[in-house]
């Protein structure tokens, strides 16, 4: 299978896999695809008009006719800049079962494609070394304790104000791990030929050095 050249980063909530490809793609000055906001602003798209997962007829007419796009690390629905919309609690809670959604996902892993097939893209989510991209050319599981993502999440939510405490990140966490993980379709997990990498001890520069070493190394070992 021929590689393309993209850089995969696939793990858990809270890892820090957005934090790293927004670094990474911007140390090989590439572009960053961020998958996860896509899913948000379908599910963003979809609370807006009322459409529900049950409606098949008015769901494919959401999906048919929404438009998303993402410049630098905005991302826009029908081009509105929708970036901070999509982060909100009610969005976060309803996009685990829009991206359980079978016929929500073959449209974005259709789109995802289109735009990553150029090359060039550190792309993130939950499948994409082992779906959208199973020919990247690196492939990165991220992972961190619960204990260190709900910290670093924790520590977030207080920088926006948002009041939140300790215990309840850690339970949204593991409510989200269990639906990622356990989903029938494409659900979370690594890739045979993706490299773990633990990031609870690390700091969000070690990642992303660490990583560019690894894309150089397989530069350096590609003929
Ligand atoms: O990474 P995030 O929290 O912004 O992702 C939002 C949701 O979308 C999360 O519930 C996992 C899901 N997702 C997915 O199923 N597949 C992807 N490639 C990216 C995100």
């Amino acid at each position: 299978m021929e590689k393309i050249q993209v850089i995969a980063i696939d793990g858990p909530s809270g890892a820090g896999k957005s934090s790293a490809a927004k670094k990474i793609a911007e140390a090989l000055s590439w572009d960053y695809l961020d998958t996860g906001a896509m899913y948000r602003a379908t599910a963003l798209a979809l609370t807006r008009e009322g459409v529900g997962l049950e409606d098949e007829a008015a769901l494919f007419g959401v999906l048919g006719s929404m438009r998303l796009e993402q410049l630098g690390t905005r991302i826009f629905l029908n081009d509105e800049d929708v970036s901070e919309a999509i982060r909100n609690r009610e969005i976060t809670q309803f996009v685990t079962p829009v991206s359980a959604d079978g016929r929500v996902r073959q449209v974005l892993v259709e789109q995802q494609r289109h735009i990553g097939q150029r090359g060039g893209f550190v792309v993130d989510g939950r499948d994409i070394g082992t779906v959208v991209f199973p020919n990247a050319a690196l492939k990165i599981y991220l992972t961190a304790t619960v204990e260190a993502r709900a910290q670093r999440r924790f520590l977030e939510q207080q920088a926006k104000g948002i009041a939140m405490t300790l215990e309840e990140v850690a339970a949204d966490i593991q409510r989200r791990d269990h639906a990622d993980s356990t989903r029938a379709v494409a659900p979370l997990r690594k890739a045979d030929d993706a490299v773990e990498l633990d990031s609870s001890g690390m700091t969000l520069d070690e990642v992303v050095v660490k990583i560019v070493e690894m894309w150089n190394q397989v530069q350096s070992t590609t003929p």
